[in-house]
Formats: C-alpha cells, structure tokens, sequence
C-alpha cells in the first residue's frame, strides 16, 4: 500500500516527513491525502493501482500544517455544526430506541463514513466556499441524523441548513462520490435533503 511506502521512507530515508496514520485498515480516515492526483487514503491505496512515479501531496485546498498533514479544523467544525448525534425529546425508553429493520436499512451507505475529508478536499464549490459551503462529507452526516427514524429534530435541523451557501452551494459536481475510498456517495445524500427542504414547503 502507498501508506507502506511512506512509512519505509520515514523509516529508512527520511525521519521528518510527516503524515497521519492509525488503522492502517481503512477505517479511521486519518490517512487522506492526494495520489496520483486523486484524494483516497494511504492505507488502502496499492502502489500497483498507479503506473510510474507516484506523486503524493496533502489533500487540496485545505492549509497545510506540515507535508502531508492538512489542518482540517474547519472541516471538524462543519461536522460539529451538524449535530452527529442522536436528538430526541421523549423520555429514554427503558431498554433501546427501537428501529424498524427497514428504516435501520436507511442508514446503509451513509454510517460507513470514516469522517477522511476526500470528497470535501475533491469539491470545487467547497474549495472556494469552504468557508460557508458545509461541504459533502459534514452534508452526508447531516443527512444520516435527519433520515434516522428515532431522532426528533429532522425539522430543526433542516432549519439548520436553509441557507444560500451551507447546502445549496453543491451544484452536483460529482467529484465526491468518484473519490470516496468507501465507496459512498454524498452528492445523492445531499440531493435527498434538498427533496426534503422542497416537500416541507409543498
Ligand atoms: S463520504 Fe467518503 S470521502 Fe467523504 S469523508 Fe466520508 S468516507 Fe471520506
Ligand atoms: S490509517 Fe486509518 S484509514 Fe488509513
């Protein structure tokens, strides 16, 4: 994998290249970055996928703290605007919130987010409106709280997103979903809240 890689050239030929790392599995996300001129993560990214030299930079846009380390405390705070995380208002039942095994199936394609910041980084809107614009990734976490059938807040939160820039900003470039190492795809999630933003008013 292009993370071995890296790890071989701090190791053996030069100690200061930094860059994030932890599973080395795919599944924390820390690993992002741009190779071969596609953002993915380092450690599920083979060396063999890519054919001669492979050029590796920090993931666009975002500034650079040190090599291949971004400082994505924007991105971090465009999730915490979302609110990832369960909202109710009943009391907590005993035992569970309970879910139906259909509406559970709803979540499928959106909880598999490792949080990596590629399809953001990959965003044109988001590379001149990040400031503003949510992003894909912080959208399709906004998405699988608003679609869960136990959180009470669906409407709160769509207020929340009402706005020229933290939504509507995504023209449908795509560009996320082409590079998502986990295979999912922000541009529908987002589609799907903008279809709700129109039957609430309809
Ligand atoms: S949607 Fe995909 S590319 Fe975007 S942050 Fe989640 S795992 Fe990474
Ligand atoms: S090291 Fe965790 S996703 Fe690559």
């Amino acid at each position: 994998m292009v993370l071995d890689a890296l790890i071989y050239i701090k190791n053996e030929v030069d100690p200061t290249l930094t860059f994030r790392r932890s599973c080395r599995e795919g599944v924390c996300g820390s690993c992002a970055m741009n190779i071969g001129g596609r953002n993915t993560i380092a450690c599920t990214k083979g060396h063999d996928e890519i054919s001669g030299t492979i050029s590796i930079a920090p993931l666009p846009s975002q500034p650079v703290v040190k090599d291949l380390v971004p400082d994505l405390t924007g991105f971090y705070a465009q999730h915490a605007y979302v609110q990832p995380y369960l909202k109710t208002d009943t009391p907590e039942p005993e035992k569970e919130w309970g879910q139906t095994e259909h509406d559970r199936a709803k979540l499928d394609g959106l909880y598999e987010c490792i949080m990596c910041a590629s399809c953001s980084t990959a965003c044109p809107s988001y590379w001149w409106n990040s400031d503003r614009f949510l992003g894909p990734a912080a959208l399709l976490q906004a998405y699988r709280w608003i679609i869960d059938s136990r959180d009470e807040s669906t409407g709160e939160r769509l207020d929340d997103l009402e706005d020229p820039f933290k939504l509507y900003r995504c023209h449908t470039i795509m560009n996320c979903a082409q590079v998502c190492p986990k295979g999912l795809n922000p541009a529908e999630a987002i589609g799907e809240i903008k279809k709700l933003m129109v039957e609430r008013v309809t």
